[in-house]
């Protein structure tokens, strides 16, 4: 088992902590988990240095409805503006006693580095290109809940996976389950260095063949540094863009996720149903409920 003091990146989890993640999140999708005040008397301090709906909502909803006071803190007025570092802000933030900070900034990997400054729980809801273990795991939830088990599934990951985040969790969270992960990608959007995957395809329709589960991704342009990644959204929808005619390479029962936001007519057409990707924010918000509770015991 696992210190169970931060969730920084899926390393952090054993096989243990994730299927009882998993469990609570069963349970609070269900109603089922009585502890609605497990969470009385703790502060949660959401602090997100990069634009986030689901993720932030999901927890912020996910604190309260456990009993926390929760903060979060409009970055554009911080005194981050002022000059502050980040260690100095979150351990001027920690000086306050919080039981919790989440946090999403854009550099990849210092989460570490931070957490031996504080003493609360870390909780990584996003770090630049590295981790986001929660959307791993919400992403487990429902593949699980989908597919009969994780061992074997044929997983194709399509999209800007040199950028993301999702991507890497993901891949990390599915492998320790035994599932094969395939993953495509323009040239330009690939890291060679996955040794977890199985294959790579710079096509689309050869990389989906008999997929069960595709899981898209964005073009995570804000990480591009206006680098030219892609000839144009319309040549990269035209061959990595998942529409009826691709998905008709994959699995008749294969699910499409993607972990939003999403770009219609660049990642996704229009006529691909969003059932799966809507059940990815609902489990996200039990998962993040899961992943409070399981840490409210450091
Ligand atoms: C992702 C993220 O921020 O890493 N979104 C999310 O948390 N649901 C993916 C993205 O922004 O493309």
């Amino acid at each position: 088992m696992s210190d169970r003091k931060n969730l920084l990146s899926i390393q952090d989890l054993t096989i243990d902590d994730v299927e009882n993640i998993i469990k609570l999140a069963g349970q609070y999708l269900k109603n089922e988990a009585a502890n609605g005040h497990i969470l009385k008397n703790k502060a949660v301090i959401n602090l997100f240095f990069e634009d986030s709906t689901r993720t932030l909502v999901s927890f912020e909803i996910a604190a309260k409805s456990l009993g926390a006071n929760v903060i979060t803190l409009p970055i554009k007025s911080s005194s981050i503006n002022k000059g502050e570092n980040l260690k100095n802000m979150v351990k001027t933030l920690n000086a306050m006693n919080p039981d919790y900070i989440v946090i999403r900034q854009k550099n990849s990997g210092i989460l570490n580095m931070l957490a031996e400054h504080v003493s609360c729980s870390l909780i990584n809801a996003g770090d630049g290109s590295s981790e986001h273990p929660t959307q791993a795991l919400a992403d487990y939830f429902v593949i699980s809940s989908n597919k009969k088990q994780i061992k074997d599934l044929k997983i194709v990951i399509c999209g800007d996976i040199l950028h993301s985040r999702v991507a890497r969790s993901n891949i990390r969270l599915l492998k320790m389950f035994g599932a094969k992960i395939c993953l495509v990608a323009p040239p330009t959007l690939i890291c060679r260095y996955f040794p977890e995957v199985d294959s790579v395809h710079y096509s689309l329709i050869e990389g989906i063949k008999d997929a069960d589960v595709i899981m898209l991704l964005r073009l995570q342009k804000e990480r591009m540094n206006n680098g030219c990644f892609i000839p144009s959204e319309r040549e990269y929808f035209r061959l990595y863009g998942l529409d009826l005619r691709k998905l008709s390479y994959a699995k008749p029962s294969a699910i499409v996720m993607h972990p939003g936001p999403i770009n219609r007519g660049i990642e996704i057409s229009s006529d691909i149903a969003d059932n799966v990707i809507l059940q990815q924010v609902k489990f996200g918000l039990a998962i993040r409920k899961a992943v409070l509770h399981y840490y409210s015991s450091c």
